[in-house]
């Protein structure tokens, strides 16, 4: 399986992004890294430049349609492009969220990852196809809180619901074009996303390890991708009991803290 050239990385200045860009950092490679903290975006550069690949970094919000298609247009031709940016927060406190922070949250993790995705698969429909018939990988990062409507984190659980429904949905009438599409489901990965997450994380991955995971079943072609297994099994089976029962023993956990200005 041929390592992708031409990678462009969407939050790519934090976490999961950042470590996804230096798994994808290799000689002979370019990374579009893209991001709202040109600092941060400047340390993971120098990172990925470190391990002998180019970098261009770019400030983009993925909320702006116009904006993020022009700059996936102009990186093109692109292997890989991983639509990861997003954010969280919730009704830690038992608040009800703030209008504001439901609109923040699906205006980022929605509609920034159709953004981009859909973006890369115009520029993907222009290039020819590799020996294996494929033009180009796309993952989009929806999350195992996909598959759970936790009362902590709602507009986080739906948005990620959305994401993973649409990729997964989608995936196969891509791969006639010869896109592959993958729906990323990490379960809890160690960034500044869960550094304040008061509550327990089962299995809590390194963000390295995660990435290496990412960048694994991308290539291999997986329409969803969702790990640890074993917790997703769990998460499905919660998802699967009543509403209210399901309700109370995910209420039992406190939720993600609201968002100052999310
Ligand atoms: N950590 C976990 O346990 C976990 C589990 C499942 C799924 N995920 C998902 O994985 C993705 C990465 O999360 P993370 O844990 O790595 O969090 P993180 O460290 O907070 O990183 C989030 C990234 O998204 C970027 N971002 C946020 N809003 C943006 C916007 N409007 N435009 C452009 N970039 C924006 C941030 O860039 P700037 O700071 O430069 O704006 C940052 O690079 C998210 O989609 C998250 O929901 C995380």
């Amino acid at each position: 399986m041929p390592s992708p050239s031409r990678v462009l990385v969407t939050g790519a200045s934090s976490g999961l992004g950042a470590a996804f860009a230096l798994a994808c950092a290799r000689p002979g490679a370019t990374l579009f890294l893209g991001g709202r903290d040109a600092q941060r975006l400047g340390l993971v550069a120098d990172a990925v430049r470190e391990r002998g690949a180019e970098a261009a970094i770019a400030l983009v919000d993925v909320r702006d349609g116009a904006a993020t298609e022009a700059w996936v247009r102009g990186a093109a031709p692109l292997d890989l492009v991983l639509a990861n940016a997003g954010i969280s927060a919730g009704t830690g406190g038992g608040q009800a969220e703030t209008a504001e922070q439901a609109r923040a949250i699906f205006a980022t993790n929605l509609d920034g990852a159709l953004n981009t995705g859909l973006a890369a698969a115009a520029v993907m429909r222009g290039q020819a196809p590799g020996a294996d018939g494929v033009r180009g990988r796309i993952g989009v990062v929806a999350s195992i809180a996909a598959f759970v409507p936790a009362p902590g984190a709602p507009s986080y659980c739906a948005s990620k619901a959305a994401v993973d429904a649409w990729a997964v949905a989608t995936a196969p009438v891509w791969r006639r074009e010869g896109i592959v599409l993958t729906s990323v489901c990490p379960g809890y990965v160690k960034t500044p996303m869960t550094a304040s997450n008061r509550f327990p994380m089962p299995g809590l991955m390194e963000a390295d390890r995660a990435a290496a995971i990412m960048l694994r079943g991308m290539l291999a072609g997986r329409q969803r991708l969702a790990f640890p297994g074993w917790l997703a099994v769990a998460a499905r089976l919660v998802g699967l009991l009543p509403a209210p029962l399901a309700t109370r023993m995910l209420g039992s956990q406190p939720g993600k803290e609201p968002a100052a200005s999310p």
